[in-house]
């Protein structure tokens, strides 16, 4: 079996190194990829995600068999519809269905007109109506731009200056790109957790849960990022919470979209915030996240590529869990990130004296004289998995603590809310 993995971070490493597992895959490809994904053997095809047209005439030159999608843009674009149509298979939600995160009014209408958990809302196309909504409304209120802003578009307001400034900053300044809606919401409070759902034709297998940290500095401090590190399963997501989100939230959302002619494909990203009324969506992605992603590979079996041919076959598809031990990561990105940021650093003294129970996932790497070099914003993320979390922390903590790189930084208190939990019992 030949598989195309589409994107070059360090989801689709992850994504990639997985697939390489099963016995049953000759090769991953991966466009654009990175340098360091060779030392998997995944071959890296030369095409960016946003190219739809070259990635689907290489697919069909080489044969591959299926098509995984890592990041939403060419979702956006079209990406499954025009592979469809040309009968290669290909996992991941139409342009239409795709719009449960490409337009955040889509995903609140449809929660809302199907008694789905979720914030109450209003939304609006012009800055005056939004601004005369806002003076009445009571405080902290969410400010979302209605499209993709690349992770940036949300503004939680505790005044009214704040929410005028982030209205304006949408709808007249085009601050996000140009947005033609905003979505104001009332603010949840809770503990946040990340569920992810693989869809075919009918099918749904549920993954064990993750948490990501989104901030970049210690203390859920500074700028919103990509996310700085992940941990999984998470602790207080218990068993019948687990059946109360796939009973309440994912299973009436994939109804819903069946209902609205928009019938769901691929990884279903769902992203709750558990309040004191129980879980309530936050948002919903139409792909997997990064870099939960490299958490959740690490507790899947060997035959995770296989699972996804059974379900674009539209077979009966198994998920095999490895045994449940946790597993934890932390990214490293390089100074400024998410904001203009420091390259070309040296990462070998990292990479050389990685121990054998760390994987390292690749991300913003160039190679240089046969050496990896920091090229993105978030650079790698190091992962370690073991029986209990707080071991594991220390661990990923202790390998990038000895081996420092220049111009790099990294969260130190990944998994910190459920370890300091953890550490708490212990003593008592
Ligand atoms: P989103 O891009 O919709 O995931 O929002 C980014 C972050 O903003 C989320 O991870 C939450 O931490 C926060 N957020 C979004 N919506 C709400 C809400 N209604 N109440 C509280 N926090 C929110
Ligand atoms: N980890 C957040 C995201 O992938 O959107």
């Amino acid at each position: 079996m030949k598989i195309l993995v589409i994107g070059g971070g360090g989801r689709e490493h992850a994504l990639a190194r997985k697939f390489m597992q099963s016995p049953n895959v000759d090769q991953v490809y991966c466009a654009p990829g990175n340098p360091g994904m060779l030392g998997d053997g995944i071959d890296l095809v030369p095409l960016a995600v946003n190219q739809v047209d070259e990635l689907l005439a290489w697919a069909q030159e080489a044969e591959i068999d299926w098509t995984f999608v890592g990041p939403e843009q060419p979702l956006f674009l079209g990406i499954v519809d025009r592979f469809r149509a040309a009968g290669q298979k290909i996992f991941g939600p139409s342009q239409a269905a795709a719009r449960l995160e490409s337009s955040k009014k889509f995903a609140k209408e449809l929660l809302i007109q199907n008694g789905i958990p979720t914030a109450h809302y209003q939304s609006f196309e012009d800055y005056k109506t939004a601004q005369a909504y806002v003076q009445e409304a009571s405080f902290p209120l969410v400010i979302k731009a209605d499209g993709p802003a690349a992770g940036k578009g949300v503004v939680i307001a505790q005044d009214l200056t704040t929410a005028e400034t982030a209205l304006a900053d949408i709808l007249e300044a085009d601050c996000y790109g140009s947005q033609s809606q905003v979505v104001v919401e009332e603010c949840l409070t809770g503990p946040e957790f990340s569920f992810f759902s693989l869809v075919h034709d009918g099918r749904v297998l549920h993954l064990p849960t993750a948490q990501d940290h989104k901030r970049a500095y210690d203390q859920d401090r500074g700028p919103n990022t990509g996310g700085m590190g992940a941990y999984a399963p998470v602790p207080f997501v218990d068993e019948g919470l687990y059946q109360e989100v796939v009973t309440t939230i994912v299973e009436p959302t994939l109804q819903a979209m069946e209902a609205a002619g928009y019938p769901y494909s691929g990884v279903l990203y769902t992203g709750l915030m558990l309040t004191a009324e129980g879980p309530k969506v936050i948002e919903f992605n139409t792909r997997f996240g990064d870099p939960e992603t490299q958490i959740l590979m690490s507790l899947l079996g060997d035959d995770f590529a296989d699972t996804i041919s059974q379900l674009l076959d539209s077979q009966p598809a198994q998920l095999t869990l490895k045994e449940n031990r946790p597993s934890l990561g932390v990214v490293l990105a390089a100074e400024g990130y998410p904001n203009p940021y420091a390259k070309g650093m040296d990462l070998s003294p990292l990479v050389n004296a990685c121990p054998a129970d760390i994987s390292l996932l690749y991300a913003g790497v160039g190679e240089k004289s046969g050496r990896l070099i920091a090229q993105g914003g978030r650079i790698l993320m190091a992962v370690a998995q073991g029986d209990d979390l707080v071991q594991v922390a220390q661990q990923v903590y202790a390998y990038l603590d000895q081996n420092p790189i220049p111009q790099t930084f990294y969260r130190h208190d990944i998994g910190g809310q459920v370890i300091s939990h953890s550490k708490e019992e212990k003593v008592s």
